[in-house]
């Protein structure tokens, strides 16, 4: 059993991490800005952390800015890290993107200096494919306008819970710098995947595939978020699709 913190708990990652860990029989706490959480910390002003990492075996680090494009995530993990040095330098598990060092987006280049910091801690980096989660968020939204817009690029999505699982394995063999890249089951056309998505809400409105302009959109339609050689034998899209609720 290890005394662990996940930074971001309350997040789509973050959530099923923290739950399969304590289900693993370990200590964990969750790290969160909100009021009234049991770990209250926030990264960007560094309150609270030494408190959370007091005693702490393992870092699994999920909190990112995403809505901001990752802003605050350098100063962010800079305080973590200078945190978990001063609490005994525990193992840190940093949660990445496929293609960060390929693909020219800003929220990756951001991701990539990140990963920087976390290798010259010695700490562990396992990159993963996009989730299940983040595929339907951009279907929902694309969904509600009447020619449903798809980016013309190949996805190869992957469940939060099959993630929650190879970190779970890095939790107790930890790996130094980075893990073996994961990617979900199967590589798929978004605009397959959002017409997918339409059919299960019962929507029979047209998918339009989309070519977007720019080197990272290029990136993205050559394939550099993908992962092929180190698919998960875990959740299908498909089986993700069908044990979503339908909401539009
Ligand atoms: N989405 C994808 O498809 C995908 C694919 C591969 C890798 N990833 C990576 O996986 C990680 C998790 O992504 P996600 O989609 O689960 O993110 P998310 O749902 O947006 O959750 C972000 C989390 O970060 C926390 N957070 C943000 N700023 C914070 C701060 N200043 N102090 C403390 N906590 C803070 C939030 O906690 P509170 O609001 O409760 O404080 C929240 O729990 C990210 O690093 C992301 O880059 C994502």
């Amino acid at each position: 059993m290890k005394r662990i913190l996940v930074t971001g708990s309350t997040g789509t990652l973050g959530r099923p991490v923290a739950e399969l860990l304590t289900s693993l029989g370990h200590d964990v706490r969750g790290l969160s800005r909100r009021p009234g959480a049991a770990h209250q910390g926030d990264l960007v002003t560094g309150a609270g952390l030494d408190a959370a990492l007091d005693g702490v075996d393992t870092v699994v680090h999920c909190a990112s800015d995403t809505r901001r494009q990752g802003r605050t995530d350098l100063p962010g993990t800079r305080n973590l890290l200078d945190a978990a040095a001063r609490a005994g330098h525990p193992h840190v598990i940093f949660v990445s993107i496929v293609g960060v060092d390929r693909i020219p987006f800003p929220y990756y280049r951001i991701k990539l200096e990140v990963e920087g910091l976390i290798a010259t801690y010695g700490g562990t980096i396992q990159r993963a494919t996009q989730f299940h989660e983040f595929a339907l968020g951009g279907a929902r939204i694309a969904a509600r306008l009447p020619l449903v817009p798809a980016p013309d690029v190949p996805v190869q999505p992957i469940s939060t819970r099959d993630v929650a699982a190879r970190i779970a394995a890095l939790v107790d063999n930890p790996v130094p710098g980075r893990a073996e890249d994961l990617g979900g089951p199967e590589v798929l056309r978004a605009p397959d995947l959002f017409r997918s998505y339409l059919d299960r809400i019962g929507s029979r409105r047209r998918v339009v595939p989309v070519r977007l302009p720019g080197a990272a959109f290029r990136a993205f339609r050559n394939g550099e978020h993908l992962t092929p050689a180190h698919r998960s034998d875990g959740e299908r899209w498909s089986d993700f699709l069908g044990g979503t609720p339908v909401r539009r």
